[in-house]
């Protein structure tokens, strides 16, 4: 079986994804685009490609793919490249592993939150040695939208230790109420035409004056000029943020340097490859052998 990896080279490095997938599926064999070019295999030997966020493009010219598998969990950017091929099952990156990062990401950033430790960050800096109110666990409520994959695993790492956690679906409590009844938010949903610009002024004055918001989603759920004026007006008292609208995030962007925002790499859950390149080669056996193919997208949904 022939794959094509596509992707950021930088940011993937293929080089420590090949050893892995090479152990996981030694029967098949890895090509990037310039390889096969080189190589001179036909295009049309390619039955699957194992892509990470690749640029716009990367996937035309191979006329018998039957699988896109993403490396990444979230496929909105992939969704977003028009040369996209249609018809082609895509799937995306589910594995435990990563959530499991996720749930830790979340506990870290809810966990201070909770006990004020960027605040005492902050009083660092100024040099100020003052004490807060201690709260326990069972007096902070945290609510976490999308009940996915990642949005699951942190409600089941927050809620063992007294955190009372609820989790946000569309066909529930509507989100305003839900939003109003939480003072920590967790942002885990699809970037989607419904979600994209969810957390934005509305939102954030439906949260109770002291609120926090966590985002480990994607950037665009979030209107930043919103979210700003929503800290420095004293409403909301702190963000931590793991992805942007535009990533790295530019160095003049106001997050960088605001008291009350703590900024991430985009590391909230990085892809692992020990584990991932079993997801994957379950999958491309499935393609092979004929079996139903785990975790597809749709592409009418846009998740
Ligand atoms: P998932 O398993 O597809 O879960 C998505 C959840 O969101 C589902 O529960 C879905 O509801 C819900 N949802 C979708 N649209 C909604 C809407 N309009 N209103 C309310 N709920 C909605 O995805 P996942 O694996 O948990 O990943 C979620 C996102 O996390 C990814 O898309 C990606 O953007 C982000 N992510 C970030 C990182 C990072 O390092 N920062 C790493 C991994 C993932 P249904 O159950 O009704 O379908
Ligand atoms: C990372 O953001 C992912 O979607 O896997």
């Amino acid at each position: 079986m022939k794959v094509v990896l596509a992707g950021d080279a930088d940011a993937t490095g293929w080089g420590r994804w090949r050893a892995e997938l090479a152990a996981a599926m030694p029967e098949a064999e890895w090509f990037t685009r310039d390889e096969l070019a080189a190589a001179r295999v036909p295009a049309a030997e390619v039955v699957a490609a194992v892509v990470a966020s690749p640029p716009p493009g990367s996937l035309v010219g191979l006329p018998n793919l039957r699988l896109i598998q993403s490396l990444w969990a979230g496929v909105d950017r992939l969704l977003a490249d028009p040369t996209l091929p249609e018809g082609v099952p895509l799937a995306r990156m589910v594995d435990p592993a990563m959530s499991a990062a996720m749930a830790e990401t979340a506990l870290w950033a809810v966990l201070a939150l909770h006990r004020g430790f960027f605040a005492y960050q902050r009083r660092q800096r100024e040099g100020r040695w003052q004490l807060h109110a201690q709260r326990r666990a069972d007096e902070v409520r945290v609510l976490v939208l999308g009940q996915g994959a990642m949005g699951h695993a942190v409600m089941q790492r927050l809620a063992p230790l007294g955190y009372r956690v609820q989790g946000w679906r569309r066909d529930g409590t509507a989100l305003a109420a839900a939003l109003a009844a939480n003072e920590i938010v967790v942002n885990l949903l699809p970037l989607t035409p419904a979600t994209r610009g969810l957390l934005d002024a509305r939102a954030f004055a439906a949260l109770p004056p002291g609120a926090a918001v966590v985002n480990l989603a994607r950037g665009a759920h979030v209107v930043d000029a919103d979210l700003l004026a929503a800290l420095d007006a004293g409403h909301l008292r702190h963000a931590v943020l793991d992805v942007f609208h535009q990533e790295p995030l530019p160095a003049a962007h106001p997050f960088w340097h605001h008291p009350q925002v703590t900024v991430l790499p985009h590391a909230a859950a990085s892809t692992d490859p020990r584990s991932a390149s079993a997801v994957v080669a379950a999958n491309l056996r499935a393609l092979r052998d004929g079996r139903p193919l785990a975790h597809l997208v749709d592409r009418g949904r846009a998740y």
